[in-house]
């Protein structure tokens, strides 16, 4: 029942004429009132002034990451550079919300120009087993409705028409994440949070979802989302499996609320007993609850160059490069924490939205000489030669060197896709670790 209308004078350019975006405007309907409304004018116009407000780069990170990222990454960075200096060429994938009614959205997409990226891989796609049959225990993290009620809002509201029907006629079907992207940087409108009503998509850079898609999550799981908020990963880990258990971790007091949010906007009642919220720092985690999952992704968090190129005002970005050289100590640690939470044979997948080396392969490659039972997996057959149409990956350990280079990260230590013209997606490194039997 969802229905929405979409006027949006798309994109005039490609990839090889830079022209300008005219205007777009849209009215939204939501299946849960069966109603449809436009976005009231103060919205419309928020909707409409990011096309006017220009993103400015932050001068000292640009030229940090410039000299960092020259020398690390030669011509993938000149294109790389490109691509993040020109925000107006930023793709936008849209993760289907299987808990809701989506044909209408998959329509309206396909006649947008969206098309379906085929995410599942086998392991993902094995049939249920039993889902979410475990319940926190004692005094245990906050389970999602504890979490919403203590202040979010009043989940009952989410058994509205949309909450209970939704979940009746779609939950019995398998998990299935979707996700549809446009060849061109089309953007879709993200829909406001609503009480009521779960939210049918949700607005992500795909290559984000490369990091759940390692986990190879299954249902019956017991799966730690370490590192949480805002909740995106979380959410397509809800798409992908019925888990026993899904925890998701956030120390920082405002970003948990975000994720509480968020688990409420996509999850509907019948699963609260299976999602929970913690507050723990990640570092601990390994200690206080030792070989309890199966699967635990580590979504560090990370120079995130996509949003620190944009830093406002000189100074933030001045403190942020000086925060940057301690982050691959907490990223180390929180990895080994992750290494001991997982159970003997789990695997923890460790990922990071920059293309820092001492970020990635470094932390990678420090907690393999620290972990006898850590054993590494290999990713590039799995993902990046299956979804290399989709995404630009950097060139593994065998790609000639120009001169002025250092030696590229060895991709075994973990795949790295870079933001290239026409496949604007990353920058997001993935790495998977077993923990050996
Ligand atoms: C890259 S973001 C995670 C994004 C999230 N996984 C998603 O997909 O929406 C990293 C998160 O780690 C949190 N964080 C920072 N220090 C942490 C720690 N010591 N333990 C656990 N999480 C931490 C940050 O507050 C931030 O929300």
């Amino acid at each position: 029942m969802f229905s929405v209308k979409y006027w949006c004078n798309p994109w005039k350019n490609t990839w090889s004429t830079f022209g300008k975006r005219v205007g777009c405007s849209w009215t939204f309907g939501c299946s849960c009132h069966h109603a449809q409304g436009s976005l009231s004018k103060k919205k419309q116009r928020t909707a409409t002034s990011h096309l006017r407000r220009k993103k400015v780069p932050c001068q000292s990170v640009l030229d940090h990451f410039d000299q960092q990222y020259r020398l690390e990454l030669g011509d993938l960075w000149t294109s790389a550079r490109a691509v993040l200096l020109n925000p107006d060429f930023w793709q936008y994938g849209v993760m289907l919300n299987r808990f809701t009614a989506v044909s209408d959205l998959r329509r309206t997409l396909k006649t947008q120009g969206f098309f379906s990226v085929r995410l599942q891989t086998e392991e993902s796609s094995a049939p249920p087993t039993q889902p979410c049959l475990k319940q926190p225990e004692g005094n245990g993290p906050m389970s999602t409705a504890e979490c919403i009620t203590k202040g979010l809002s009043d989940d009952s509201n989410l058994q509205t028409d949309c909450g209970s029907h939704c979940l009746q006629s779609e939950l019995s079907e398998s998990p299935l994440l979707q996700c549809y992207i446009h060849p061109y940087p089309q953007r879709f409108p993200s829909q406001a949070h609503r009480p009521s009503c779960l939210k049918q998509y949700y607005l992500l850079n795909a290559a984000s979802l490369l990091p759940v898609l390692a986990l190879q999550v299954k249902n019956g799981e017991n799966i730690l989302d370490l590192c949480s908020a805002p909740g995106g990963k979380a959410i397509a880990i809800m798409q992908s499996c019925n888990p026993a258990l899904l925890c998701c971790n956030e120390p920082d007091p405002h970003r948990r609320d975000w994720l509480a949010k968020t688990l409420e906007s996509f999850l509907p009642p019948s699963v609260n007993s299976c999602v929970i919220v913690s507050a723990q720092d990640g570092r601990y985690f390994g200690q206080s609850e030792p070989s309890k999952y199966d699967k635990v992704l580590v979504d560090a968090p990370c120079s995130n160059d996509r949003s620190w190129l944009y830093s406002p005002g000189g100074q933030q970005g001045e403190q942020r490069l000086r925060e940057r050289a301690m982050l691959p100590a907490l990223q180390t640690q929180l990895l080994k924490s992750a290494l001991s939470a997982v159970c003997r044979g789990g695997t923890v997948v460790y990922s990071t939205c920059t293309l820092s080396r001492a970020e990635n392969c470094s932390v990678v490659e420090a907690v393999l000489n620290d972990c006898p039972e850590a054993e590494l997996e290999d990713l590039w057959e799995e993902l990046a030669v299956s979804f290399s149409k989709h995404f630009c990956f950097s060139h593994d350990q065998k790609a000639p060197l120009q001169s002025g280079t250092i030696a590229p990260c060895d991709s075994r230590l973990g795949i790295l896709v870079v933001p290239h013209p026409g496949k604007t997606w990353g920058p997001m490194f993935v790495s998977r670790i077993r923990r050996k039997l």
